[in-house]
């Protein structure tokens, strides 16, 4: 492993030390599209955490190494996640914005690398405008646009991941996502393994052998100058033969362990997406520098049982 995504790195490292190393922060949980597959946008509260309010926090976590700004659509407060961003820089923080590049402008990529942004994450799961538009339900120009800003991001240096959820709906086409990644000069591609989440309905998980096949084909025609992350499958993925290899990755889960979400209410979840239990709020008096120390009852209970929507998916 010498080529190495550095904000992934803390996911790449044994696990065992519980530790507040990673931070996601739901600037905002409002969003402007409305993926079936997420849950992001149902606990939107109209709640938004400040910049610098996220700051004043982050200042008093020794052990942080990484800050991750997901939660809705978090370029609807882009002023603030460009100051997380500046703070976290200057700190030796590592960050990572999550966004589905609706709203980014080449004078707002160039801003983000200027402050320091360790990488942008974008979603993408369909190679053409048509679909991209029938699924989100959107204008086609919003493909083009997806494209557009995708590009720019390569072009102007910002380190880009795209990641693509394998779900019923697109695991026919994992080859052709994975050509267009590397057609707009993206050379980090995670494959996100699609989580039920607790309150909605919505099921496209794959089943067992189709997971395995398009891993497996992925892996097969991967190109020597990329790199692949697939997350939500470290729990399973020695079990179906599933390997790792220069280049390719079975990112540990640190959600939980390592990892917490902070709301825009000041609510701390122990993951926004697979667990959203809420073990405490910053104005209610807990503190996030002792949290592991001091552990709320539901906290001690997950990494106890360790529960994985994921793995469940799939062998309970
Ligand atoms: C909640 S979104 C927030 C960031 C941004 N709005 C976006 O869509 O990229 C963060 C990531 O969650 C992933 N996600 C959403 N629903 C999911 C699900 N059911 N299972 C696994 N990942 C999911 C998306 O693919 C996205 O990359
Ligand atoms: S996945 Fe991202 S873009 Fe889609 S609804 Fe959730 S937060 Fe919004
Ligand atoms: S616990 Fe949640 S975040 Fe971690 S691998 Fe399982 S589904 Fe993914």
């Amino acid at each position: 492993m010498t080529i190495r995504n550095k904000y992934k790195a803390l996911e790449l490292e044994t696990p065992g030390v519980y530790e507040l190393e990673g931070l996601e922060v739901g600037v905002t949980s409002n969003c402007n599209y409305k993926c079936d597959y997420c849950c992001a946008y149902n606990r939107d509260d109209g709640e938004c955490i400040s910049g610098a309010e996220v700051i004043r926090i982050i200042r008093e976590l020794p052990h942080l190494k990484r800050v991750r700004l997901s939660g809705g659509e978090v370029t609807l407060k882009y002023q603030d996640c460009l100051e997380i961003v500046t703070y976290c820089a200057a700190h030796g923080i590592d960050t990572q914005l999550n966004t589905n590049a609706s709203l980014l402008t080449e004078e707002r990529i160039i801003a983000l690398r200027d402050a320091g942004l360790s990488n942008i994450h974008i979603s993408f799961n369909y190679t053409d405008a048509e679909s991209y538009a029938a699924y989100y339900r959107v204008h086609p120009s919003m493909y083009e646009r997806l494209e557009r800003n995708i590009r720019l991001c390569t072009e102007l240096g910002l380190e880009t991941v795209l990641e693509t959820l394998l779900f019923k709906g697109n695991k026919d086409h994992m080859l052709a996502i994975s050509d267009k990644v590397y057609d707009l000069g993206v050379r980090i591609h995670e494959i996100q393994n699609s989580i039920k989440m607790p309150h909605t309905d919505w099921s496209q998980i794959v089943s067992k052998e189709s997971l395995v096949q398009s891993v497996t084909a992925l892996i097969e025609h991967k190109k020597p100058d990329t790199r692949l992350y697939f997350t939500c499958m470290d729990r399973f993925a020695e079990q179906l033969n599933l390997r790792e290899q220069p280049g390719v990755y079975f990112s540990n889960c640190v959600d939980g362990t390592k990892q917490l979400h902070l709301h825009g209410n000041g609510d701390i979840l122990i993951c926004e997406l697979c667990h959203p239990v809420v073990i405490g709020n910053i104005y209610s008096g807990t503190s996030l520098k002792d949290i592991y120390k001091q552990q709320p009852v539901a906290l001690t209970d997950f990494l106890k049982n360790r529960p994985c929507p994921a793995y469940d998916a799939l062998f309970a």
